[in-house]
């Protein structure tokens, strides 16, 4: 299988089960702190629900099945997912250790399943098989549903429509009422892939896929990387799979919620492999999040250049460029002043878009009560908010429409 190969020659280069914190490997800080945070977000009242009904119900723990687990990094985010805790309360996790019962990973690749295994193997409650997915759910006779059936990071942009249709309606069948799928695929319209944009679905159903990011710029060219398909997906897309699946399963699948993920610090930003538009900006989002580290802001800027014929696109991505620029302004303005000592810090620009104004205001009251703080307080503390602010200006200027990196449908069983 394509795929395989393409995961294989990435597991070789030794930089896909890293665990080290770095600039550029497989988990950068915008992973982390953009995309396993945007995902944790939203997936999390669905998971207090389920949570609560247990308790108030059976009180046996919950049941989650990661389809391309990989690593098991699903394991990970699962198991360590915040919930609502206060400030000085030591444990904050949602999902306590009695309440997983199980949790079982399947992928098709070996080598990833024996680092999963290494990795978190022993826990309890924990296991890892080889399975496939695209001949409907691997389930064994008499297998008892499971409260969430998860995907990440575009997995199900494995998924020919035929294989995905099979898949859901396997799910629908088999979970309870009130069951989660959490649906992973890969966004038709990110800025990433701009050359591949076309309304007409048909005519280019897929993108073939390229694990190059993981190199330097510089290696890139060098290497040899397999390729392999993966489905490009927009929200009308993914309900006529999941109303078909409905319909031959006799099971309502309901779209809770579309959100995008990765609008302007997907992996392909800066390769410039599917858009001649390449920019750093990944990089840049990462450094934010370095201790210790400065960084070069007007290299954080969103050089965006729309496509003719694409209307709606462009404004959305437009209005997320215009105010992520405008906030990485304001903080340089902000910090000029800092720095020459005067008194009273300039108030942000006038604007219309409310999570703008929000984040302008963090920014300042992060620099006026930055005064007289510990260590470098650029690198450590400004720059780590400026890093939380981008991203809840990425997560309140989308709508759920195929414009990122990463397109996610929350899907609830109906019975
Ligand atoms: C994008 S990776 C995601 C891995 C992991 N969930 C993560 O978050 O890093 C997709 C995973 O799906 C696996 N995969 C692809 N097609 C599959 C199939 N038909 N059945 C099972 N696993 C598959 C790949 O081996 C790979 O590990």
């Amino acid at each position: 299988m394509e795929a395989d190969k393409a995961y294989l020659e990435a597991i070789q280069h030794g930089r896909y089960s890293e665990k080290v914190s770095d600039l550029r490997c497989k988990y950068d800080h915008v992973r982390i702190q953009f995309e396993d945070f945007i995902t944790a977000y939203y997936l999390r009242p669905h998971l207090e629900k389920l949570v609560e009904n247990k308790v108030n119900g059976s009180g046996d723990g919950l049941r989650f099945y990661d389809l391309g687990c990989g690593t098991g990094d699903g394991y990970e985010l699962l198991s360590k997912m915040a919930g609502t805790t206060k400030l000085s309360e030591f444990d904050n996790r949602l999902i306590q250790q009695d309440m997983m019962s199980q949790y079982k990973g399947i992928d098709l690749n070996v080598d990833l399943l024996k680092e999963a295994r290494n990795l978190f193997g022993d826990y309890e409650h924990v296991e890892f098989c080889k399975g496939n997915f695209s001949n409907g759910l691997p389930i064994e006779e008499g297998e008892y549903p499971y409260d969430l059936y998860f995907t990440s990071y575009g997995t199900l942009s494995h998924c020919n429509d035929e294989e995905l249709e099979k898949l859901f309606v396997d799910v629908a069948k088999h979970g309870n009422s009130g069951s989660i799928l959490l649906c992973d695929f890969i966004g038709r319209y990110s800025y990433e892939w701009q050359d591949l944009w076309t309304d007409n679905h048909e005519e280019q159903p897929y993108i073939d896929y390229l694990i190059n990011y993981l190199y330097a710029e510089q290696d890139r060219e060098k290497v040899e990387v397999s390729s392999f398909p993966l489905r490009l997906m927009s929200p009308p897309e993914v309900n006529k799979v999941l109303e078909n699946a409905s319909r031959k399963a006799g099971v309502e699948l309901k779209v809770e919620r579309y959100f995008d993920r990765s609008l302007f610090v997907g992996r392909h930003i800066e390769t410039g492999t599917y858009n001649g538009n390449p920019q750093p900006l990944r990089l840049m989002v990462s450094s934010l999040f370095e201790r210790g580290l400065r960084t070069y802001f007007p290299d954080l800027k969103v050089s965006f250049r729309p496509r003719k014929g694409f209307d709606w696109q462009n404004e959305a991505l437009q209005t997320l460029a215009d105010s992520w620029n405008a906030l990485v302004d304001y903080t340089m303005v902000l910090m000029e002043h800092y720095d020459s000592d005067e008194e009273l810090l300039p108030y942000p620009p006038q604007t219309k878009v409310k999570p703008l104004e929000k984040a302008y205001r963090v920014m300042r009251q992060t620099l006026e009560g930055s005064k007289g703080l510990y260590g470098d307080i650029r690198a450590d503390l400004i720059e780590a908010q400026l890093g939380y602010a981008l991203r809840s200006l990425e997560m309140n200027l989308q709508h759920g429409q195929g414009l990122a990196h990463g397109l996610v449908a929350i899907v609830r069983v109906v019975k």
